[in-house]
This record gives structure tokens, sequence and C-alpha cells, in this order.
């Protein structure tokens, strides 16, 4: 069946404020629950921060009081939005079982957009980052199981493994090596634009989550470790966010915004698994389809063009959490040693990349490394989850 969120009617502007009761959703059981509905809560939380703050952003070049007042009004909303969706995480799980659910989101979320995405530079781009962040997935789990005794099974289930990918050590690179080419607004597959701000927002939401409870531990290990990745997350939010046409207008951006949020609660509404998570899926797609029709009209009067010109004549298939192992493990085996230079990718270290990393070393092993030392010398081996069998490359394979 298809669905175009343009012909489609929401809830009125007016209609879409929640009271207190109505906003106190019920968590989810951290026990029971499909970690891809964590994983799809995580997902929706990064997009609507994304909405809030796009929305502030725009406001802030916005010299018209009046369409101030609109943006205000929609952005309530989108933080009512992001109340209801984060609030459904349960408050029992850890800040590091929090931590590898971002990253299990990174993972497969990543790695699906990878496999779907048309425009082979781009395709490259994610295939390039998943490959990071699966790798962090394997530091924290190892912290985890040091700090906190427990294995990262418990959050991450057999649905995603747990090994190296790229070591996070060789994540460091030169700043200006992590600009990428911006896809081209006129030419770009619709699909290809929403993939871009789909990640863009996951990566920042996971940067701003590190930068925040990082300084929370007590042991320098997980001190360093988080601000070890958190910095790396700053390099993939350059790295996603470059590959948006910065030529788009503030109400073309506006409006790729809103229906990506359309495009991605259809998506949860149709795959999700718990019927109260989906309920708010479906909700909040009712409450975007409003924020697009407004958006669309601010969109015709300011850039005096239509809509349908640069959006999908229908909705995409549907954005789906389902495990990427064999996926992952092909890139593991083919890409494991990229690097970036300029907007490219190479094989091999480079002057700039060796600079880089000799500055950040500072003569030291990387948090991420001690990780894993530490790891075996307390509990006798380092974490992995392997459920397909060895490493694909030989030197990573695990020796007891
Ligand atoms: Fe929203
Ligand atoms: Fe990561
Ligand atoms: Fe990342
Ligand atoms: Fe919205």
């Amino acid at each position: 069946m298809t669905f175009n969120p343009l012909q489609e009617r929401g809830i009125p502007l007016d209609k879409q404020l929640r009271n207190w009761r109505e906003l106190n959703v019920t968590p989810t059981d951290p026990d029971h629950a499909d970690p891809y509905t964590r994983c799809r809560i995580i997902t929706m939380n990064g997009i609507e921060v994304e909405a809030i703050m796009f929305s502030h952003h725009l406001a802030r070049h916005c010299p018209d009081v009046e369409l101030k007042q609109q943006l205000a009004r929609v952005r309530y909303i989108e933080a009512q939005q992001q109340k209801a969706v984060n609030w459904l995480l349960p408050g029992l799980a850890s800040v590091l079982e929090t931590t590898m659910a971002y990253e299990q989101v990174a993972v497969d979320l990543t790695a699906w957009v990878a496999r779907m995405e048309p425009d082979a530079y781009l395709k490259q781009a994610y295939q390039f980052g998943v490959l990071e962040d699966f790798d962090h997935l394997y530091r924290y789990a190892n912290l985890y199981e040091m700090i906190e005794h427990r294995k990262a099974e418990k959050i991450v289930d057999q649905l995603t493994e747990v090994m190296p990918g790229r070591p996070t050590y060789l994540h460091h690179r030169n700043p200006v090596d992590n600009v990428r080419e911006p896809y081209d607004r006129s030419s770009a597959a619709p699909i290809s634009k929403l993939h871009a701000l789909t990640i863009m927002s996951a990566e920042q939401q996971t940067m701003n989550f590190y930068m925040n409870v990082g300084p929370m531990y007590m042991e320098p290990i997980a001190r360093q470790l988080y601000q070890e990745i958190g910095l790396i997350e700053e390099e993939h939010v350059t790295h996603y966010e470059s590959l948006v046409d910065p030529g788009e207008s503030w109400w073309e951006m506006l409006l790729n915004h809103e229906y990506n949020e359309c495009y991605l609660y259809h998506s949860f509404m149709e795959t999700e698994s718990d019927p109260k998570v989906k309920n708010i899926w479906e909700l909040h797609l009712n409450m975007e389809l409003e924020h697009l029709r407004l958006a669309a009209e601010l969109f015709k009067r300011h850039d005096g063009r239509d809509p349908e010109q640069v959006l999908a004549p229908e909705l995409p298939a549907p954005v789906t959490f389902e495990p990427n192992k064999q996926y992952v493990r092909e890139l593991i085996s083919t890409q494991i040693d990229y690097t970036t230079l300029g907007t490219g990718y190479v094989q091999e270290a480079h002057e700039r990349f060796e600079k880089m990393q000799e500055a950040i070393m500072g003569g030291e092993k990387a948090p991420s490394e001690r990780v894993i030392d530490d790891n075996r010398a307390k509990s006798g081996h380092e974490y992995r989850l392997q459920t397909e069998g060895e490493h694909p490359v030989h030197s990573l394979a695990y020796n007891r």
C-alpha cells in the first residue's frame, strides 16, 4: 500500500498539546522488551532532538515575529514528543547499558541504511562509519564486564555481534579528513536525503550523550574511554552532516526534516512489536503529518516551489531494525583498513593521519586499547559475542 504523507490528514496543531497524564508514558519492561524496540526509541529521540535544535537555529535566523511564533508552537510539540519518546526508556538501565544500546542503534541502523542507499558515494560513507561504531560497542562491552560484571548480551541479545571492527584508536583522523562531499539536492534520490538526516541525527545524539555522561563515572578508564569515543562521535557528526547539500534553503531543510519524521514514525509503526509503543508511533505520525503540511505551506510561500518537486511521491520502504551480521562481517573483511584522505578513502595511513595519531596519543596507548587489556587482566578474558563463528580477519581472531 502506498502512503503519501502530503496527501494524508493529521491532527490539527491546536489539538496536539498533551497534559501531564498523557505525557506520563509507561516505560518498556527492561527485562522483556525487544532490544529493537529500544533501538527505535533511541532513534526517534535523536530525530526529535534534531527537530527541536533545527527549529531553534531556524528561529535564530528568522526576523519575522509571526513566523517565529509558528515555529515556537510546532517546536513545543516536538519537545513534548521528545519527552514522550525518551521517557519510554526504563529508568533501571545504567549509563553503560544505554551507551551500548546507542552503539547497537549505530550499527544496525547504519548498516540497514548502507544496504538500502542507492548512491555509491553515500553508501561508502555509511559502510565506512558502521565499522567504527561496531568497534565502539566492543570497547564498551569490555568496560561493562569489567566495572559492572555483566555481559553485553543482556543488552544486544543475540541480534548484534560484539567483536573488533576497525580498531577505535585508528578513528582519530585529522578533522579536515572527516568532511565528505555533499549530495546534489537537485539530482539526489529523495531516500538519500532522508538517510543522511537520519544517520546525522542519530550520531549527533550519541555525541551529545557521551559529552554529558562521560564524567559521571569514577573509574579513570571509564572517564577516558568516554572522552575518546566522544571525540570520535564528533568526527562522525562532521562526516554525516557534510553529506547534506548546504544549498538547501531553510524552508527546504524544514520540509525534509518533517518529511523524515513522518517516514520514520510510519516505518516504526509498521515494524513495532510492542503494541503500547506502536500506539505512540502512530499518534506521533498523525502529529507529524500536520507539521509537514505547515512546512509545505511555508516552503510554497517563501521558496515559491511545490513540495512535490523535492519530496518522494510516496514513502520509501520502512526503515527496519534487523540483524546485519553477515553484512557487517563482509565489510570487516574488505574495509577494515580504510581511512579517509580529503573527501575520499584510502587503504594506507598517510602523513596527515599519522601526524594526528602521534599528536593525540602522546606516546601512550589509547583508552580503547587499555580497556581490553584491563578487562583481560581482571576477568581473565576479553568480552566478545561471536554468534556467527570466528572473526573474519585472521589477526583479530580470539585467542584465549
Ligand atoms: Fe517530531
Ligand atoms: Fe560510536
Ligand atoms: Fe558514531
Ligand atoms: Fe515534526
